[in-house]
């Protein structure tokens, strides 16, 4: 069952039943401000940071689900309705939301009454516009009362949630005209207030929840809203919110607009209070004079647009289905857009109070927006690469207010350092830029400390050498890639974590898949180093690579497939040896994406044992068989029920690698049904099972030994947006960005007759169109730029500024 539908021209998702399977959201703001706003107007507000600076409250795990937000209360008589139909939940006569890019629209009808309400954060402002126009399309004079509502969050959100104690007295707020401002803390060491307000004037306000709601009612029911009358109150601690009264009268055909803002605004230490105890109030003023009338709000909204043009207009691909044009062209950016600004912090699944920015996740995460904003991807680069030590070590996470590294969260997870070689020639090969490795760049946020950015690429790629265990290969340390694999870890206390407690000495576990991701970013390492002619250092580091392949061959085989580890006692993970788990997804996708024994036929008889024991119906399962009790020597991946999360979940971030590694052997037709089994847009009609949002990828989907195979979690927050932007955009379509040009080398299902894409590369725009006269799935017979035949596969770097054609034979 279907609960909307794409409208691929507005770059929209239309939901038309606000009953959704799950809360599906939408993401506002592009930098330093943001909201989160699901299908029926739940979500909350923040500047910067989810946990220090939120602006309202949000109850996550509630019950109903989704219950708080930013409603709207319109009293028509005797009947009550919300635009985004929570929370009243009175019927509607139609009801629709569209999610937009960074935008979110809501057209509503009950009884000859229209609203709409469009949402978003204009660029570069610090406050939410909320334009609600009401219509009457009725035959009679309709009397309104609307009622806005908001609940003010006492800035720190953990706080918020559990120290009551403190929190019931300190509430503070002022109202002056229709504007009414949350001001708790401000007098000593906050030099933050926000504000609600509304372009026009109003007839009463309520700023006290309990006098509001009613100290027993739901949203659904507010004793103001039922009596029809404001109780003008002003909030003395308990929880502050913010609600505006407005009498709306409207002949037959008659609309009116309002403005609603919802604003943060700074001040300077000394320039804190109008006079006393009243705050300066100039910078709010100012805010709202900004957007005070539908013209300048329609201005601000088609600037955003703009910008979305811009940046989704850099890669645009027709393939003759609108379910792979849309993820590509739209969704799967925006995806990617939306994981630049807030790693893992803020979704419906992440409550923004837990994790900071990832160090292997935020460098995965790059190579699905650098395109669009080479110039953030470089500086989110140097953010990375400022925690690093000079041994190559990292700190696993850190803080986007400080930018300083987690020491509560730690390091030792030994993935962590190659991904910035992966984040780093990425980032090269799409903009050219080589300079960025001669930049200063600190360790450990220390400008003592600085070095070159290339001298952390080589601490990165030594690290890896210089920990090498009995097998000479990788250790694993804390956890690979898989956070869940702790293999140095033994825990038998529910009250510690698996990812910080390490009891065993870390000297023998090792990874197979560190040992293919460092063959793969070992070789890129070399290319780089011979780029910058480095010889000596490409042809050192060779040797390390090929004693690295050398090693996987011999110790890291297992007859069909690759081992996944070699556990504390040096005992076989992911073998066939094993009762459990005999064979895990990551090995498998590293090693054949580094091409270890190809000839010897290990990377096909990898491929096809995953065909075999991981995938079904649903995407490729993590590992198989799941594990179905605690292994204490394994962590907390045995702790899962079989079938979720990682272990034996659809853990979709990991799936691409496998297409990449299709895409070794040719095999398009494989690699594009991978694609297709966990592409979000093609699993529209099944949204009753999959739950969460058809239009964004989610981290995991129950896996076949679930109870519910097919049943999707932790959608939008996942690396999985950005390799599958990679996997289907430079390996399966195979155009793929290099130092000296556009390698294109597709594979794709060998019944297409081929496709055409638009990439804009190096300040020119490529108008590539790939013909499959033959259908095959990978070959290519000749390809012409504008017009003559060239010799390789890479076409070159071509005039800026201007338009040039590509055409490509298959065959
Ligand atoms: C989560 C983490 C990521 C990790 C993955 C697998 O997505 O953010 O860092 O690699 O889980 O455990
Ligand atoms: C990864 C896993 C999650 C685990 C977390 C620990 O994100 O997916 O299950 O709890 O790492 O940080």
């Amino acid at each position: 069952m279907k609960y909307g539908h794409f409208d691929d021209t507005n770059r929209e998702y239309v939901i038309t039943n606000p009953k959704t399977p799950y809360p599906w959201i939408n993401y506002l703001g592009n930098e330093d401000f943001f909201s989160l706003t699901s299908n029926t107007g739940g979500g909350y507000t923040f500047y910067k940071d989810a946990k220090f600076r939120r602006l309202t409250r949000y109850r996550y795990n509630n019950v109903p689900v989704d219950n708080g937000g930013k409603y709207f209360y319109i009293k028509d008589g005797d009947t009550t309705w919300s635009p985004g139909w929570k929370p009243v939940k009175t019927e509607l006569d139609s009801y629709e939301c569209r999610h937009g890019m960074s935008y979110t629209k809501f057209k509503s009808s009950k009884n000859g009454v229209e609203a709409q309400i469009l949402q978003f954060i204009p660029l570069g402002f610090w406050g939410e516009i909320q334009k609600v126009s009401l219509k009457n399309t009725s035959s009679e004079t309709k009397k309104l009362k609307l009622f806005s509502f908001i609940e003010w969050c006492l800035w720190n959100a953990e706080d918020d949630m559990t120290n009551f104690q403190r929190n019931f007295s300190t509430g503070e707020v002022e109202i002056e005209d229709s504007t009414i401002y949350h001001k708790t803390e401000f007098k000593e060491r906050r030099n933050h207030y926000a504000f609600y307000s509304v372009n026009t004037s109003i007839d009463g306000y309520d700023t006290d929840r309990e006098s509001f709601l009613g100290l027993y009612n739901d949203f659904d029911s507010p004793d103001v809203v039922n009596d029809g009358a404001p109780k003008n109150t002003i909030a003395h601690g308990w929880s502050p919110i913010a609600s505006h009264y407005v009498e709306i009268e409207l002949k037959p055909g008659e609309q009116r607009d309002l403005i609603f803002m919802l604003g943060y605004v700074e001040v300077e230490k000394d320039d804190k209070w109008e006079s006393k105890a009243v705050i300066n109030k100039k910078p709010a003023k100012a805010m709202l004079a900004k957007f005070d009338t539908v013209e300048k709000v329609d201005v601000a909204y088609n600037d955003l647009r703009a910008y979305w043009d811009r940046l989704l207009g850099k890669i645009n691909i027709d393939s003759g289905d609108d379910r792979l044009d849309r993820m590509v062209n739209i969704w799967n950016q925006y995806q990617c857009m939306v994981t630049f600004n807030m790693s893992r912090s803020a979704s419906f699944f992440e409550s923004g109070i837990g994790r900071g920015m990832g160090f292997r996740d935020s460098n995965q995460d790059l190579i699905g927006f650098v395109h669009q904003i080479p110039e953030r991807a470089r500086e989110r680069i140097f953010d990375i690469a400022s925690t690093q030590f000079e041994d190559g070590s990292c700190y696993h996470q850190y803080q986007p207010l400080t930018k300083k590294g987690n020491s509560a969260v730690g390091g030792d997870f030994n993935d962590d350092p190659l991904w910035l070689i992966l984040s780093t020639t990425e980032y090269i090969k799409e903009t050219g830029d080589f300079s960025l490795l001669d930049e200063m760049v600190p360790f450990d946020n220390d400008v003592s400390r600085a070095k070159p950015h290339f001298e952390h690429l080589k601490a990165s790629f030594y690290h890896v050498v210089n920990n090498l265990g009995p097998h000479n290969l990788p250790l694993i340390g804390r956890a690979d890639w898989n956070d869940c694999l702790n293999l140095n870890c033994f825990s038998d206390n529910p009250n510690e974590s698996f990812q910080t407690t390490g009891n065993k000495k870390g000297n023998t576990a090792e990874s197979l898949m560190i040992a293919g991701l460092f063959v793969v970013y070992g070789k890129e390492y070399v290319k780089l180093c011979k780029r910058i002619d480095n010889d000596k250092e490409a042809e050192e580091a060779q040797k390390h690579v090929e004693n690295m392949i050398e090693a996987v061959k011999v110790h890291g085989w297992d007859g069909d497939w690759y081992l996944r580890a070699y556990d504390f006692f040096g005992n076989k993970i992911g073998s066939n040896e094993n009762e459990e788990g005999k064979i895990f997804i990551e090995s498998q996708g590293w090693c054949t994406m580094a091409e270890i024994g190809k000839k010897e036929g290990m990377v096909e008889k990898s491929l096809n044992a995953v065909k075999k024991h991981l995938d079904c119906d649903y995407g490729i399962v993590l590992n198989s068989p799941a594990f179905t009790k605690y292994h204490i020597e394994y962590g907390e991946i045995s702790t899962y029920p079989a079938g979720y999360k990682e272990n034996g979940g659809i853990f979709c971030h990991n799936n691409p690698w496998i297409m990449i590694g299709e895409t070794v052997l040719g095999r398009g037709d494989q690699a594009y049904e991978y694609y297709t089994k966990i592409a979000p847009s093609f699993l529209e009609d099944i949204s009753e099972l999959h739950k969460v949002e058809p239009y964004v990828y989610c981290q995991m989907i129950a896996g076949k030994e679930a109870f519910k195979p097919g049943e999707a979690k932790n959608s939008w927050l996942s690396g999985t947006a950005s390799w599958n932007f990679f996997a289907i955009t430079q390996y399966i379509l195979g155009v793929k960005t290099d130092y000296d040009g556009l390698v294109i080398d597709p594979c794709i299902p060998s019944k297409w007759d081929g496709f055409k894409m638009q990439r804009e590369f190096r300040g020119a725009k490529y108008n590539i169109e790939v013909q499959n006269p033959d259908h095959v799935s990978k070959g290519i017979k000749t390809i012409f730029v504008n017009g003559s035949e060239i010799e390789s596969k890479v076409v070159p770097i071509l005039e800026k500024g201007k338009e040039h054609s590509v055409k490509v034979i298959m065959g």
